[in-house]
């Protein structure tokens, strides 16, 4: 039988299981693109006034994969629930990606991942497709900039969607050829640019990218490495963009002894870089090594930079090798002036995927909101890194607040802003998966009272696996 053309909308499940933690229970991928109109509300209600879309992304692998590193491999599949009127309407689509098509045509996984890339045949790829030898997928984040959705990996060509979510294909920002691109990126505060960055695994540098308000590029800039390393988030303030380089080092002659491309080097340590937007020199601090996924938000006050960030005591791959000490928010000050670097613990739990209120970023803000796990999380296999409690952590003053979701597996929570004046007046969306109904919800919570009853509770048509980054998306 010919395989189907890749256009075609996947209408039926998919026909294989995987015994990895990261592909099956809660994470295993989904088969249908479907659309869904509104949605069941099974408790609360959709506020009225809320006009937008949630879109998240992540790792849906289609065909069985080869290698498959959780979360550095897979296919991208965004979910999307739009709000209007009170009333959710449901839509998922497969990113479409030159990989993607490949696979497709040949009814099967050919690409290596990133721990173990696979040389592909080229008449595979063909003129449309994806040399390899890892897969580059669009799996990561999913945004809005000057009227465009964009999927992110990283250190790759972002794909354009339309708002409808079909694929148009690699992202051009005015420029005659993509860019490299990563999957965080941030606004700036007073001019609407969107700065990227993309690390090179076999070179010792770091792309920036500024991105105007109106979608076209407005210059791109390197910033040398000590070593190709990999960085996944960065900071942005009004003046200044910070670069937190763990030693995650991509080791190529390693690579071809068959050993992991992606190293963890301690004795390299961790390195700040602070990069001035004005083109001035870039300043380099050393401090103990440690890595860094997510930065909650950053900004400048009074001659100091304020980071918010997960800190892992190591770069942890895979369900098999977690880590001995849990992720935990911290927040790290530089003093510009040149004083020490001050770090501390903000909670004593593990958590991952923080988040703030987005309209804030760059801009002080002292609430973060991010998952955790309590001992009410009893579903069995779980991986390392499963959630089943939100919390909002107060920077400032150390003080928690917590919803916890029992037995449910959730994941990032996104701030949707009700349009208040306080850095928490809104809501925190995130998808609740119980594993013995296999049912997924997508809860909204209060942002300013976590622990109350959700806002809404909406019943999601199907199992939405975890995933990785979403935005809230306002109705244009
Ligand atoms: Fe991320």
């Amino acid at each position: 039988m010919s395989t189907p053309p890749p256009w075609t909308l996947r209408r039926t499940p998919l026909d294989w299981v995987s015994d990895d933690p990261h592909l099956s229970g809660a994470f295993a991928p989904v088969g249908p693109e479907i659309d869904a109109e509104d949605l069941e509300v099974v408790a609360g209600r959709i506020p009225p006034a809320l006009r937008g879309t949630y879109m998240r992304n992540g790792p849906n692998p289609e065909f069985k994969p080869i290698s498959y590193t959780y979360p550095f491999d897979g296919d991208g599949m965004i979910h999307a629930v739009r709000f209007e009127d009170g009333r959710a309407r449901y839509r998922n689509r497969f990113v479409r990606t030159r990989a993607l098509t490949v696979e497709r045509r040949a009814g099967r996984a050919v690409y290596g991942g990133i721990m173990h890339p696979v040389p592909v045949d080229p008449t595979l790829v063909g003129e449309d497709g994806q040399k390899g030898p890892y897969k580059i997928g669009a799996y990561i984040n999913v945004l809005r900039h000057a009227g465009q959705i964009l999927a992110l990996n990283e250190a790759s060509p972002a794909y354009a969607m339309t708002a409808e979510l079909e694929t148009l294909g690699e992202w051009c920002p005015g420029t005659e050829q993509p860019i490299s691109i990563g999957a965080h990126n941030r606004r700036h505060p007073r001019t609407g640019s969107l700065f990227g960055i993309s690390y090179a695994v076999t070179m010792p540098l770091v792309d920036v990218h500024e991105i105007g308000a109106d979608g076209r590029r407005l210059r791109s800039f390197p910033v040398p490495l000590a070593a190709p390393s990999m960085i996944h988030d960065f900071v942005l303030t009004e003046r200044h963009l910070v670069l937190l380089v763990g030693p995650a080092i991509f080791d190529a002659a390693a690579a071809a002894e068959g050993k992991p491309f992606l190293q963890w080097r301690p004795e390299i340590g961790t390195r700040i870089g602070v990069v001035p937007l004005d083109g001035g020199a870039v300043r380099w601090m050393q401090i103990e090594p440690f890595f860094v996924f997510h930065f909650a938000n950053g900004f400048e006050r009074g001659g100091e930079i304020v980071l918010d960030y997960v800190r892992h005591a190591a770069l942890s791959l895979g369900p098999t090798s977690g880590p001995r000490v849990p992720p935990r928010l911290h927040r790290l000050v530089l003093d510009l002036a040149g004083g020490p670097v001050r770090d501390a613990a903000l909670v004593e739990f593990g958590a991952e995927f923080p988040r703030v209120n987005d309209l804030r970023e760059t801009q002080p803000t002292r609430f973060v909101y991010l998952p955790t796990r309590s001992a009410s999380l009893a579903q069995r296999d779980l991986p390392t890194g499963s959630f089943n409690t939100l919390v909002k952590v107060d920077c400032e003053t150390g003080a928690t607040w917590r919803h916890d979701f029992g037995n449910r597996v959730i994941g990032e929570a996104v701030f949707i802003p009700d349009g208040g004046e306080a850095e928490d007046a809104g809501y925190l969306a995130t998808y609740a998966f119980e594993g013995a109904s296999g049912r997924s919800d997508l809860v909204l919570l209060h942002a300013s009272d976590l622990a109350a009853e959700p806002a809404a509770v909406i019943r999601m048509p199907q199992r939405v696996p975890q995933g990785l980054h979403g935005n809230w998306i306002p109705a244009a």
